[in-house]
């Protein structure tokens, strides 16, 4: 069983999304917070925008919808679990295997020396962070805009959706690629697939099952329903 999440696996823990009603992106511009240029141009503006998104994800707790993936980790041998969300928040509720394909808000790295550490302080101490050694600006190790995907991740990415038997989409306006194309992968080798979502996307034509509401709601919903086997 492979699962790739969205933003939306998070909004029911405080954490706000990207597009819909009172998206991130409905209030502020990507290209001014989450492109190489935005940082190049205004380090300090970026990086007041990933200290608010910081501040907030430390007070967010993972939600129902976390805790199942990592039940179904435990159970499940050949579990994968994908997400495009840089909060970390399947990390805290167990999850260990966990391919980010955007990175994680909880890492910065080097631009000069390219080392990558994690570093959870909450304020940061000095706003842009600095490298202790080099003295460089900081930037998250998050992958923005016109940016290449890790590509380890990448690969992992696509060789579990090309063998998935089960894939689940959760949260995902499925709209950003190349993430986007994952289900369409898995559904072209022959994956079953079910959508957790509150709307239609350009995904669910693809589907096998649609779980519309709230996922904190329906993901352990379906899992019950897995696990006796229906
Ligand atoms: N339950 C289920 N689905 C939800 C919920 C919820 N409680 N709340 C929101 N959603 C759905 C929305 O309907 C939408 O389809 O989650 C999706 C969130 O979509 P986006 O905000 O576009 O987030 P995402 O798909 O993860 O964005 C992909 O875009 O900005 C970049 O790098 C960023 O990783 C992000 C990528």
């Amino acid at each position: 069983m492979v699962v790739l999440t969205g933003a939306g696996i998070s909004a029911e823990s405080g954490v706000p999304t990207f597009r819909g009603p009172d998206g991130l992106w409905g209030r502020y511009r990507p290209e001014e917070l989450a492109t190489p240029e935005a940082f190049a141009r205004n380090p300090l503006r970026v990086w007041e925008w990933y200290a608010w998104r910081r501040e907030l994800i430390a007070r967010a707790e993972p939600n129902p919808a976390h805790q199942t993936l990592a039940e179904m980790e435990a159970a499940l041998p050949g579990f994968l679990l994908i997400t495009q969300n840089v909060d970390g928040l399947h990390q805290r509720a167990g999850n260990r295997r966990v391919v980010e394909l955007h990175g994680n808000l909880w890492r910065v790295r080097c631009p000069r020396e390219r080392q990558v550490w994690e570093d959870h302080r909450v304020p940061l101490p000095e706003l842009p962070p600095r490298c202790p050694t080099c003295g460089a600006f900081l930037r998250p190790d998050v992958v923005w805009f016109g940016e290449p995907l890790p590509p380890e991740e990448w690969q992992h990415a696509m060789e579990a959706a090309r063998e998935a038997e089960i894939f689940l989409v959760i949260g995902t306006s499925g709209i950003v690629e190349p993430a986007a194309s994952l289900p369409r992968l898995a559904r072209v080798h022959g994956a079953y697939l079910v959508e957790f979502n509150l709307e239609d996307t350009p995904l669910t034509p693809l589907m096998d099952e649609i779980w519309r509401g709230p996922v904190s709601e329906t993901l352990p919903r379906w899992w019950a329903r897995f696990q006796r086997g229906k």
